[in-house]
């Protein structure tokens, strides 16, 4: 099962660790996560507009569940100690892991595509984190979230796979209500 990491976790590539990551590199790595979610939320990534992207980290824990604040808009938001990247964008809120589905690198964020790619053997992801291009195999991995209160909770415990928890991957996501203008 999934386990919180440490605030010293480090990225593995095929077996080995990187150096630890600097704040650049995570928000790099974040503003991957931000493409890729446009993309599943069947948003044309052409023209859609760039997300501000920073990083964050839990306002409260309980057991496995993390407490983030809600985003007031969209935007991709970081939590590096946790390697949980958090997106909302057109009302749709969705919590990935930062480690790669092919041997677990540090997915990072390519503004210009609007997608993830992964820095070791290029495997491409888009906004939604469907697999764009192997040679992953799987789409990113999602956690299990739930809003509360206006918080996102993310349960660290409840890591899910496309290829073989489908149905919870593809519920693994918030919809918003959308405020009807009058
Ligand atoms: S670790 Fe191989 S494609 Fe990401």
């Amino acid at each position: 099962m999934q386990t919180k990491r440490s605030g010293n976790s480090r990225f593995p590539f095929c077996g080995c660790f990187e150096p630890e990551p600097t704040r650049r590199d995570f928000l790099a790595a974040a503003s991957c996560t931000l493409v890729a979610a446009l993309v599943a939320s069947g948003i044309n990534v052409e023209s859609a507009p760039l997300l501000q992207f920073d990083t964050t980290r839990p306002i409260s824990e309980q057991g496995t569940e993390l407490f983030f604040a809600l985003a007031g808009g969209d935007k991709v938001s970081m939590d590096p100690d946790n390697q949980i990247i958090l997106i909302r964008q057109a009302n749709r809120i969705m919590a990935f892991s930062l480690g790669c589905p092919h041997q677990n690198a540090a997915l990072q964020w390519r503004s210009q595509d609007r997608r993830f790619q992964c820095p070791l053997h290029g495997a491409k992801f888009q906004a939604d984190g469907n697999l764009q291009s192997g040679p992953a195999t799987r789409a990113m991995d999602r956690f299990a979230l739930r809003l509360d209160k206006g918080r996102v909770v993310v349960d660290i415990d409840k890591l899910y796979r496309s290829d073989q928890q489908k149905a919870d991957w593809d519920s693994a996501m918030i919809t918003l209500e959308e405020k009807t203008p009058r």
